[in-house]
C-alpha cells in the first residue's frame, strides 16, 4: 500500500507526483474552497474497474453548482481522465480523488478572481478503517460535536470544508480509544460518521437515516439501499434516536473508503453479541460479489478501465 503514484492529471494534463503543487495562497487552502469526490477501482475478474463513476463525478458537479464553482471539464472529460490516471499509474484497484478548486487570485473570501483547477489523483488505498475491520468490525462512539444544520453548510455538497466537523468527530473518537465516530444532527437524531453512512438492523428490517439527517447521501448507502432490496430486506429511510443504536441487532457504516464495516460496539455497548451479523455479512458478500465480478453487474454500477 502506497499513498503515491506517479503521476497526477492536473488540468488536462500528467504532472508528476511531486510537481502538482499550488501556491500557498490559493483561496481552497485558506476556506476550504473545494468540492471532491471519492472513487474506487477495483481488480476485478473482467479487469480494472470503477465503482459508480458517474455518479460520483454528478456529486462532483452538483457540490459545484451549490458553491458557484465554474467547472471546466464535462462529466465524460472526466470519466475519461480518470481512467487514464488509472492506466498511466499502471493501478487497478486503487483509490481514485477528483477534486475541483479554487487557486490563487485574490485572497478576500469572495472567490470570483480565484482561478478554478481540476484535478485527479489516485494511488493504492488499503482498507480504510484497518485491514481486519470487514470482518471484526469497528467500534464507535457517539460524538459530541453535531453535524452542521441545515441552513448553514450544505451537506448534500461535498466540500472540503465540511471536513472540519468530520475531523473532530474523529478525532474526538481516536483521542477516547474508538475507531470511529458518528455524529447526530442539530435536533439530536442520528446522522452519520465522519466519512460513511450509517444503517441499523431491527427485527430483519434496515434502517437508515433520511437525507434531510444533515448526512451526505452517499454513492455506497444508496448502492446498499438497492442491493438489499433486492436481496428481499426491506430497508426504511426513517429518523432515529441515538438510543436505537445500543438496541440494534446489527449496525453497519457504508462508504467508498469504508465500504461496508460493521460496528460491533457502540459507546462501549456490544451489538448483537459483539460480531459481525448475518444480514450485514450477506450484504458485504452480494457487494463485494458484483466488485470483484463474481457476480453479474445488474444495476449497471462498475466502468471497464481498459
Ligand atoms: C461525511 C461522509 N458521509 C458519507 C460518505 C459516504 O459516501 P460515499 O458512499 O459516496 O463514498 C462519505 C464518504 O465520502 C463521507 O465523507
Amino acid at each position: 500500500m502506497a499513498f503515491q503514484a506517479d503521476k497526477i492529471w492536473f488540468d488536462g494534463k500528467f504532472v508528476d507526483w511531486d510537481k502538482a503543487s499550488v501556491h500557498v495562497l490559493s483561496h481552497a487552502l485558506h476556506y476550504g474552497t473545494c468540492a471532491f469526490e471519492g472513487v474506487r477501482a477495483y481488480k476485478a475478474k473482467q479487469g480494472a474497474v470503477i465503482m459508480r463513476l458517474r455518479d460520483h463525478l454528478k456529486r462532483l458537479a452538483e457540490t459545484c453548482v451549490i458553491y458557484r464553482i465554474p467547472v471546466t471539464y464535462s462529466i465524460e472529460d472526466l470519466e475519461r481522465a480518470a481512467a487514464e490516471t488509472l492506466k498511466v499509474n499502471k493501478l487497478d484497484g486503487a483509490y481514485i480523488r477528483p477534486f475541483i478548486f479554487r487557486g490563487f487570485g485574490e485572497l478576500g473570501v469572495n472567490p470570483q478572481k480565484c482561478p478554478v483547477h481540476t484535478v485527479i489523483a489516485a494511488w493504492d488505498w488499503g482498507k480504510y478503517l484497518g485491514p481486519e475491520a470487514l470482518e471484526k468490525g469497528v467500534s464507535v462512539c457517539v460524538s459530541s460535536w453535531r453535524r452542521a444544520a441545515p441552513d448553514t453548510f450544505p451537506t448534500l455538497a461535498k466540500a472540503a470544508c465540511n471536513y472540519m466537523n468530520s475531523q473532530l468527530i474523529k478525532l474526538e473518537a481516536l483521542e477516547n480509544g474508538y475507531d470511529e465516530g458518528l455524529a447526530l444532527d442539530s435536533y439530536g437524531y442520528l446522522s452519520e460518521g465522519s466519512g460513511e453512512n450509517v444503517f441499523l438492523v431491527k427485527n430483519g428490517k434496515i434502517f437508515t437515516p433520511p437525507s434531510s439527517s444533515a448526512l451526505l447521501p452517499g454513492i455506497t448507502r444508496h448502492s446498499v439501499i438497492k442491493l438489499a432490496r433486492s436481496l428481499g430486506y426491506v430497508v426504511e429511510q426513517q429518523q432515529i434516536v441515538r438510543e436505537a443504536l445500543y438496541t440494534a441487532d446489527e449496525i453497519f457504516l457504508t462508504g467508498t473508503a469504508a465500504e461496508v464495516t460493521p460496528v460491533t460496539k457502540v459507546d462501549k455497548i456490544a451489538i448483537g453479541g459483539g460480531t459481525r451479523g448475518p444480514i450485514t455479512r450477506a450484504i458485504q458478500e452480494r457487494f463485494f460479489a458484483i466488485i470483484g465480478g463474481e457476480a453479474a453487474d445488474e444495476f449497471g454500477w462498475l466502468t471497464q478501465v481498459s
